[in-house]
């Protein structure tokens, strides 16, 4: 169809229920079935001119469509520090870049190749698992979901143990700041002091073992030294490395301690899965399904387009709820349960289409070897708080802290 034939326009949807922003990142049941019951079937308007996907199917066609970019950073952050970050990660990149440098990483770090760091993954697990017997009871996410992604990429970029320590206060600390979706004066320094010291720290490693000749690191260089002439030196890699894997140190440890927290809330899931290892792929999937980390990103209308009858603008901002997609009772029977038999096919945790996320088999590598070294019949492992908190007001749906017990 095209643009002068569009049946609708964004200003004729029904209005996104903003009260319901504030509770964004908390407990999704309730807030999902809010958001269904206002949009029975269509996308909603957000203020004068923005979108929102709620539905599963629309997530995915969207997702597909060419014409739904990147968000650029310039859209959403303003301080310098934050911007000159989120510029440099792939996922606020559009053409003609986003397409070299997305492949040039997916070279490296994408289903190819990443089985290779799979030893890695499963020492990192059992040096934590030993570390966390020793205590007795933890902080999950700070001390075993965020230490697992902080030595795991710490490894593979070539972090001294400094800045490991440097890195892990500050991916369990400020830097979720960058998910508010209303920070305060002061929240917004402290995320740009994070950012500067998460940049800081991650760059630098990255230039150092580019130096010292790392062969992933020059196979990387090489590989856009080949398709994407204009990424600049060494200084630039390190930025563009460092910025796109902040959600290979924070998104995923967030993944890690939420798939973790879902098989501990129910006993007859862990039962299940110490006697069938060969299930814990589904509950990464499952686990994270429910409890996604990200709630939501922001895609942009890079020109005009028709979807379903309805033109949405160049320049229009689009918010894909992937939390809601993953809870859509016309996509998934019984949404709001956990069936370990469920595989992974409509599930939007990880987005869709042409910007899917980059770093998915990573997560799944890691995720699943801390699934498989935890719930097995050699490891005791149990929720050791009341029921979960998650902070509110983000786009990210992360825990305070996950207290656990563990012991062999
Ligand atoms: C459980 C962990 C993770 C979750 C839930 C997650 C989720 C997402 C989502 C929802 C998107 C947007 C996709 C879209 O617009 O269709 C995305 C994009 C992206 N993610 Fe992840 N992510 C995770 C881990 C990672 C890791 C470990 C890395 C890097 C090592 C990574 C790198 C990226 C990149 C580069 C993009 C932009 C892709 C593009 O525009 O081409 N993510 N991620």
């Amino acid at each position: 169809m095209s643009t002068s034939e569009a049946a609708r326009d964004v200003a004729s949807l029904p209005e996104f229920p903003g009260e319901l922003l504030g509770e964004l990142g908390g407990e999704p049941t309730p807030l999902t079935e809010r958001l269904f019951a206002a949009a029975a079937d269509t996308p909603l308007r957000l203020g004068a001119d923005g979108l929102v996907l709620l539905r599963n199917h629309d997530l995915a066609a969207v997702a597909s469509n060419s014409a739904a970019g990147n968000a650029p950073a310039d859209s959403f952050v303003s301080d310098p520090v934050t911007l000159r970050l989120l510029e440099n990660h792939i996922f606020t990149m559009n053409p003609p870049v986003h397409g070299p440098r997305r492949s040039a990483f997916l070279r490296q770090f994408g289903a190819g190749k990443i089985e290779r760091y799979r030893g890695l993954a499963d020492a990192v697990v059992e040096q934590l698992i030993v570390e966390g017997c020793e205590r007795g009871v933890i902080d999950f996410h700070r001390e075993f979901a965020v230490r697992a992604t902080v030595r795991f990429w710490g490894a593979i970029v070539g972090l001294n143990v400094g800045e490991q320590a440097t890195l892990e206060e500050c991916i369990a600390g400020d830097y979720s700041l960058n998910f508010l979706l209303a920070p305060s004066e002061e929240e917004a320094s402290r995320r740009a002091a994070a950012n500067q010291v998460y940049l800081d720290t991650v760059a630098n490693a990255i230039v150092r073992s580019l130096i010292a000749g790392d062969e992933v690191l020059l196979e990387l260089k090489s590989g856009l030294d080949a398709d994407d002439t204009n990424h600049g030196g060494a200084e630039e890699l390190g930025l563009l490395l460092a910025a796109t894997l902040t959600d290979g140190f924070h998104t995923l440890a967030v993944g890690i301690s939420n798939a973790v927290l879902a098989v501990l809330a129910r006993p007859d899931v862990h039962a299940r899965l110490r006697d069938s290892p060969e299930l814990i792929d589904n509950a990464f999937h499952e686990g994270t399904r429910l409890e996604p980390p990200i709630c939501a990103t922001p895609r942009y209308a890079l020109e005009d387009f028709v979807y379903d009858g309805l033109l949405i603008p160049g320049g229009t901002g689009i918010t894909m709820m992937w939390m809601a997609g993953n809870r859509d009772p016309q996509a998934f029977d019984a949404p709001n349960e956990y069936h370990l038999d469920r595989g992974a096919a409509r599930v939007r945790t990880f987005g869709g289409g042409l910007h899917i996320c980059a770093g998915r088999a990573a997560s799944r590598l890691l995720g699943t070897a801390v699934l498989r070294g935890l719930l097995n019949d050699r490891t005791e492992v149990s929720a050791a708080g009341g029921p979960p908190r998650w902070k509110t007001g983000s786009f990210l749906h992360e825990l305070d802290a996950l207290p656990v017990s563990i012991c062999r």
